[in-house]
């Protein structure tokens, strides 16, 4: 039987597609733009070991709690709680299980588990009917940040140059529409 998901984190870096970093500079612009320093608690879920979502917040002294799929619990994003009192949920998550991804992120705000949150994700994000319902339903307090420059994403030897959006819900700071 094929093993679907590797051992070791490092073994997934070598494989995944989708194990891609995002660069300095992307998370500097989103954090400035937001005023970081305004949350309190802050989760970013697919950003433990080489992410620099983690590292800028540290050197911000920000309170935030750092999961991925292959840490010592086995913070798998799907099952794992948000850290107590969470006002921002951050991150560049998996493109390919973006639609779970986002209607869980929804799901958390409906509960109360998150207040707001901003995801990286690929301009074809605002494509497809199944997105494009759940972003109607909770258009109020959506803003979206379009990059106009592809991103290039570290960490794979061939070029990763993507379309990218910022899909954001409840960040006072920012207008519905915008670009970067
Ligand atoms: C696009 S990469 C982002 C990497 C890096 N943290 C950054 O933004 O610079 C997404 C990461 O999420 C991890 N991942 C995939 N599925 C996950 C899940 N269900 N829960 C937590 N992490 C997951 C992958 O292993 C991959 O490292």
């Amino acid at each position: 039987m094929n093993q679907l998901i590797p051992i070791t984190y490092e073994e997934n870096c070598l494989i995944d597609k989708n194990h891609v970093a995002t660069p300095r500079k992307v998370v500097e612009q989103i954090y400035n733009l937001i005023g970081i320093s305004d949350f309190k608690s802050v989760w970013l879920p697919f950003n433990n070991y080489d992410s620099e979502f983690k590292y800028k917040a540290e050197e911000l002294n920000i309170k935030y709690k750092a999961t991925h799929i292959f840490d010592d619990l086995g913070n798998d994003f799907f099952i794992t709680n948000p850290p107590d009192n969470c006002d921002l949920m951050i991150s560049n998550p998996p493109f390919e299980q973006q639609n779970e991804i986002i209607k869980r992120s929804f799901d958390l705000i409906d509960k109360g588990q998150i207040k707001s949150f901003a995801l990286l994700l690929p301009l074809s994000t605002l494509e497809t009917k199944y997105r494009a319902n759940l972003y109607e339903k909770y258009k109020d307090k959506i803003s979206i940040i379009i990059f106009k420059d592809r991103i290039k994403f570290l960490g794979k030897t061939t070029a990763f140059n993507k379309a990218c959006c910022w899909v954001c819900y409840n960040i006072e700071k920012l207008p519905p529409l915008s670009w970067v």
